[in-house]
């Protein structure tokens, strides 16, 4: 099979392309979508279709989406961060093209490119942490990309870290994903900002002294001119994310680890205190071969570079 559509559906823009057999995207189109509004964005994801297909002889669709999919791959069944509640996105997206269509969770089509183009080329398995918004994982085990039963594998952001810690989006408490992500990052920067005597001066100048204006990117601007508080979260969002790598590799046993999402473009601000942590909490540390830690390669390319080769391998 020839070229193929990959779409990412995230929170706030939904991202197409049309790539080749060997993962390479040849033309690409990026809508900006309202994370509340369903319909709204099934009419994007229909809309970057049409553009695309128009363009070039395409075969298939691979949709990634931020959420819980069922075992068939076409059901979003919920969304953390996302208005979803059992979305039928396959059919209804069907209805109105006339391609085959699949829908993967995203981490797990992200996975899938690191594995088959990026990161992960060479080895027979991976585990893949996205941290963005939320925490994504995806798990390719001698070289299959593993679903479970319910389609529900790997969500790795919603394992316990703090037992009654904060509220999740999934509706649970203490998950991963609050204390390694985007949001966490911006959490631990906004209250340590709040009460933190001096040191996150940076930090504070870059948002003209209003705590609330503290976002992601900014955290990692002050964090790399040296701010000591936004270095401090990042060690913090980096110590729990080795954590959580640790448990990933004391269960799965994988070659590499991978780390992609748009916090790792971070780079060593993340991963350095993440590498520590994950030493210090790994029973085989010394005595067992374990798990290299490698920053993702496909940067926010992966989710739809991977969807569009589950679509051509369906
Ligand atoms: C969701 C996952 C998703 C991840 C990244 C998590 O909150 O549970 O399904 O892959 O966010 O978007
Ligand atoms: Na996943
Ligand atoms: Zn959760």
């Amino acid at each position: 099979m020839g070229l193929t559509i990959g779409i990412d559906v995230g929170g706030t823009k939904v991202l197409a392309g049309v790539v080749d057999a060997d993962g390479t995207v040849i033309a690409q189109a990026r809508r900006e979508t309202p994370a509340d509004d369903v319909g709204r964005t099934r009419e994007l994801i229909v809309d970057v279709i049409r553009e695309l297909s128009a363009a070039h002889p395409v075969e298939a669709v691979g949709i990634g989406a931020a959420g819980w999919i069922d075992a068939e791959r076409s059901t979003v069944l919920y969304a953390p961060n996302l208005a979803w509640r059992h979305e039928p996105l396959r059919d209804s997206i069907a209805a109105d093209i006339d391609l085959p269509v699949v829908v993967e969770n995203d981490a797990n089509a992200a996975a899938w490119a690191e594995f088959r183009f990026g990161a992960g080329t060479g080895t027979r398995s991976l585990v893949l942490l996205t941290v963005g918004t939320g925490i994504g994982g995806g798990i390719v085990l001698d070289g299959h990309l593993i679903r479970g039963e319910h389609g529900i594998a790997a969500e790795f952001g919603h394992t316990l870290a703090v037992a009654d810690g904060h509220p999740c989006g999934c509706g649970a408490r203490g998950c991963l994903e609050q204390y390694t992500s985007g949001t966490a990052l911006v959490r631990f920067a906004r209250s340590e900002a709040r009460d933190g005597a001096g040191a996150a001066a940076e930090l504070l100048a870059l948002v003209g002294g209003d705590v609330e204006k503290i976002d992601g990117p900014t955290v990692t601007r002050a964090a790399r001119d040296g701010d000591p508080t936004a270095r401090a979260a990042f060690a913090e969002i980096g110590r729990w994310l080795g954590y959580g790598m640790a448990d990933a590799v004391q269960v799965l046993d994988p070659a590499v680890i991978v780390v992609g999402g748009g916090v790792s473009e971070a780079g060593e601000l993340l991963l350095d205190p993440a590498r520590r942590a994950y030493a210090d909490r790994l029973t085989q540390r010394g005595k067992l071969p374990v798990a290299e830690i490698r920053q993702a390669r496909l940067g926010n390319l992966a989710g739809l570079v991977g969807a569009s080769d589950l679509a051509r391998q369906r």
